[in-house]
C-alpha cells in the first residue's frame, strides 16, 4: 500500500465531510479552474453542451445531478424537480438499445437519510423520476455511496425494478461483500466500479492490487450473466480484461459498455467509442460540486498537486 493510499487518500475523503474545509475551497476562485476539469459547469445548459460535445464523438452520456446527504425534505423536492427538468431537456429518445441517454442518482440527494420516512420518500421520489424517463426511452443508474447505504440502496432498486426493470445500480469491487451480489444481480443493468470511499477494512479491502484482482472476479460473474454489464474504470488492466471476457462469453458491442468519468482519460474514451465499443461517460453538473471534485482529488495524488499548485499560483 503506497503513502499516499494508506494515509493521505483517508485524510482527503475525510476532507469531503468537512463543512469549514468546503465553505473556504469553495470560496477560492482558483479552485473552480480545478473544478471544471472534472463537473461540466454548474448549470443544466453546461451539461446540454457537454451532451452535444460527447455525442459528437458518439460517446453515450450519464448525466448526474450534483448533491448528496440532503437532511430535509425541501432540497430532496428541489433535486426531483432538478432531474425532471434535466430529463424534459434531453427530450425522447430512439427506442434502440444500449439508451444512449441515462442520468445518475444518489439516493442519499432524494432523502434517504432523512430523519422521518427516509426510506419510503426516497421511493417515492426515485419512482417519479424512473417514470418519467421510461416514458422518454432514458435509463437511469442509482450511483453507490458509502457502505453504510448498501442494503437500503439494493433493496430500494428492487423494489423500483418491479416496476422498471432495466434500472441500473453500482456495484463497488473494493467491498468484501460484492461478489456475493454480482452473482445475484448478474440479470440485472450493474456498473461495475473500484469504489471512492473511504471505507474500514473489516467491509472493504484497503490494497489497491486486491480491488483489481476482485474488481476481475466480479466482471467475470457480471459478463457470464443474463444482464447488461457497465465497465466503470480507466485502469488499462481493466479494459483490457473486459475486452477478454466479452469475446470468452460471446457478448458482442450491444451486450456491455465502458464507462469513464468526464475529463479523465477522454483520449481513451475517444480510442474505444472509434474502434466501435459502447462509451458512455459521467457527466456532472450542478453548484454542490465539493464532495465529487474531493473524491477525485484523493484517486491520484497527481490531481491534488495540480490543485495545491492552482491555489499557490493565486495567492
Ligand atoms: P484507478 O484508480 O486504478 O485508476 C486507473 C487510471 O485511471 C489511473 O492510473 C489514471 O490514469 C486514471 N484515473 C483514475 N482516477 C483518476 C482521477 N480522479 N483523475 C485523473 N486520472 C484518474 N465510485 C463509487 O464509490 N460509487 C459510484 O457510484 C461510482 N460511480 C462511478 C461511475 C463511473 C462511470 C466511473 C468511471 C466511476 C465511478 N466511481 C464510483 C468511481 C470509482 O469507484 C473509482 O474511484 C474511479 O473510477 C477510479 O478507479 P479506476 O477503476 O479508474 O482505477
Amino acid at each position: 500500500m503506497s503513502v499516499f493510499s494508506g494515509v493521505a487518500r483517508p485524510v482527503i475523503l475525510a476532507a469531503a465531510r468537512s463543512h469549514r474545509l468546503r465553505h473556504t475551497v469553495e470560496r477560492v476562485p482558483a479552485t473552480k479552474q480545478v473544478v471544471h476539469r472534472f463537473v461540466s459547469g454548474e448549470q443544466l445548459a453546461d451539461a446540454l453542451d457537454s451532451v452535444v460535445l460527447l455525442s459528437n464523438s458518439h460517446r453515450f452520456v450519464t448525466i448526474d445531478y450534483l448533491g448528496e446527504d440532503v437532511v430535509d425534505t425541501d432540497t430532496a423536492d428541489r433535486t426531483v424537480s432538478a432531474y425532471l427538468g434535466l430529463l424534459d431537456a434531453l427530450g425522447a429518445q430512439s427506442e434502440g438499445m444500449p439508451r444512449p441517454l441515462e442520468v445518475s442518482l444518489k439516493l442519499s440527494a432524494l432523502g434517504q437519510a432523512l430523519p422521518h420516512d427516509g426510506d419510503k420518500i426516497v421511493l417515492e421520489n426515485a419512482h417519479t423520476i424512473c417514470a418519467k424517463a421510461h416514458d422518454l426511452g432514458i435509463w437511469v443508474t442509482v450511483d453507490a455511496e458509502d457502505h453504510t447505504t448498501t442494503d437500503s440502496r439494493l433493496s430500494i432498486v428492487r423494489e423500483l425494478r418491479a416496476d422498471h426493470d432495466w434500472l441500473g445500480t453500482v456495484l463497488q469491487a473494493y467491498l468484501r461483500r460484492t461478489l456475493g451480489d454480482c452473482r445475484d444481480l448478474a440479470g440485472s443493468r450493474i456498473r461495475l466500479c473500484k469504489g471512492a470511499y473511504d471505507e474500514p477494512a473489516s467491509v472493504a479491502l484497503r490494497d489497491r492490487r486486491q480491488v483489481t484482482e476482485n474488481y476481475l472476479r466480479c466482471l467475470r460473474v457480471l459478463m457470464a450473466g443474463s444482464g447488461y454489464p457497465m465497465v466503470a474504470s480507466h485502469d488499462p488492466e481493466i479494459i483490457t480484461a473486459a475486452d477478454t471476457l466479452a469475446g470468452e462469453f460471446g457478448r458482442g458491442t450491444d451486450d456491455f459498455e465502458y464507462q469513464m468519468l468526464y475529463g479523465i482519460r477522454d483520449d481513451e474514451q475517444r480510442r474505444l467509442a472509434a474502434a466501435g465499443s459502447h462509451v458512455r461517460v459521467y457527466v456532472p453538473f450542478g453548484s454542490q460540486w465539493y464532495g465529487y471534485f474531493v473524491r477525485r482529488l484523493a484517486e491520484r495524488p497527481a490531481n491534488l498537486t495540480f490543485f495545491l499548485r492552482a491555489l499557490a499560483e493565486r495567492h
